[in-house]
């Protein structure tokens, strides 16, 4: 397929290979941000005139579409958040905060990002709690058998990537859950790097929470969700309170609040992003998760393959099923070689991608990661390969 037509920014010879960051955003997206502030750009769920009720439907259209997209069970288990990053600082602190206790233990690995890391290391500070790391595979794969080994009484909330955001492996959340789910242990799923490119079913994983972004999935920024079970999100006690969640509040004994999904979104929400949103999901819908799927894991087969020949090159996740490369180049600081590549108009990312535990696994702190989408092509992978096989990386990136 041609998206050029529909990316535009495809059209101004720009290699985009940063999708793990954000995707690029097609025009109906674009498209329909604009209508809703050119032709209805009032405040949903507060107003009895007509434009304000099309931007509540239109807001509401995109719940069930979201509903829809992860098989949740009801309208009322979709919660819209700014990012994955909220949805999952709203979990940890919302639900974990309460009901945790001192060396109740939560396991994590050390490939996760930032978003599931830092606000658990907070509440081993605030309560006492511990947090393990479960080791991985010697190609930082996650291991099922070594998450048992670290399984004890005191295991409460196992919390992990579905697929990780730089060496890429997926973890399949349905096992994971099936074991956590015996011994009583929650599970959270962060789907920021696997939502938008495999199908995802809290139905059939049985998943507690997850959290996604829109705009790692054709999305406008500033709009994640927050799925949860009905009766897990009920129990959420998070510090946003406002407008939008009560039905009324005499004293602070009487505070009354409204039923799921208002009474967790407080304040205005990004009207324009959750309306836009929808036309992402449905771009992504049109071409098929499955499609998309086989088309990436194709992709970084056929890249990697190609980066293999060259000797100036080391892969960190070759042999992992996934859609990024983590590589350097053998004696170039990884930001060095992004800036290299953006001569050639070829935007990758380096740096720790804020993974800042995995470098104990992988013994660096800096990669280069080239992340891949549906719009890239093998034409564009060959681009890159061409560019990093000259000899003179060093001396260009610095401009020598
Ligand atoms: N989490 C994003 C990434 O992996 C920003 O690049």
């Amino acid at each position: 397929m041609n998206y050029k037509e529909d990316f535009p920014v495809l059209n101004e010879g720009i290699v985009y290979f940063d999708n793990g960051a954000t995707t690029l955003k097609p025009k109906s997206v674009i498209e329909k941000i604009n209508d809703y502030y050119y032709n209805y750009p009032a405040n949903t769920h507060r107003g009895d005139y007509k434009i304000s009720l099309k931007s509540s439907d239109e807001f509401e259209k995109t719940r069930t579409c979201v509903k829809e997209f992860i098989n949740a069970k009801s309208n009322k288990e979709i919660i819209f958040t700014s990012g994955c990053t909220e949805s999952l600082s709203m979990i940890i602190y919302g639900y974990f905060y309460n009901k945790l206790n001192k060396d109740d233990e939560v396991l994590i690995t050390k490939s996760e990002h930032a978003s599931n890391i830092v606000p658990w290391f907070d509440l081993e500070n605030k309560l006492g709690v511990k947090v393990k790391f479960i080791p991985l595979n010697d190609d930082y794969s996650f291991n099922i058998d070594n998450m048992i080994k670290e399984i004890t009484d005191k295991t409460k909330v196992v919390s992990l990537a579905e697929i990780t955001n730089v060496i890429g492996d997926k973890r399949d959340i349905k096992k994971i859950t099936e074991i956590c789910h015996e011994r009583g242990i929650k599970v959270i799923c962060d789907a920021a790097q696997s939502a938008g490119h495999i199908k995802i079913d809290v139905q059939d994983t049985d998943v507690d929470f997850l959290a996604l972004s829109a705009h790692k999935m054709l999305g406008p920024t500033g709009v994640g969700i927050l799925y949860g079970k009905e009766e897990l999100l009920n129990e959420i006690d998070y510090g946003k309170k406002g407008g939008g969640t009560t039905i009324s509040f005499d004293s602070k004994d009487e505070i009354v609040y409204k039923e799921l999904p208002y009474k967790l979104e407080a304040g205005t929400q990004n009207i324009a992003g959750v309306i836009g949103f929808k036309e992402a999901i449905n771009y992504i819908n049109k071409i098929g998760l499955d499609n998309i799927e086989k088309y990436l894991l194709d992709l970084k087969k056929y890249l990697v393959s190609k980066l293999s020949k060259l000797d100036n090159i080391i892969i960190y996740n070759k042999d992992i099923l996934g859609f990024t490369v983590a590589f350097n180049v053998k004696g170039v600081f990884a930001q060095d070689t992004v800036i290299y590549l953006d001569k050639y108009n070829i935007c990758v990312r380096g740096g720790d991608h804020c993974d800042k535990k995995l470098k104990d696994e992988i013994g660096i702190n800096n990669t280069v990661r080239i992340s891949l989408y549906f719009y890239n092509t093998k034409e564009e992978c060959d681009k890159l390969v061409d560019a990093l096989s000259r000899n003179n990386i060093l001396e260009e990136s610095l401009g020598v």
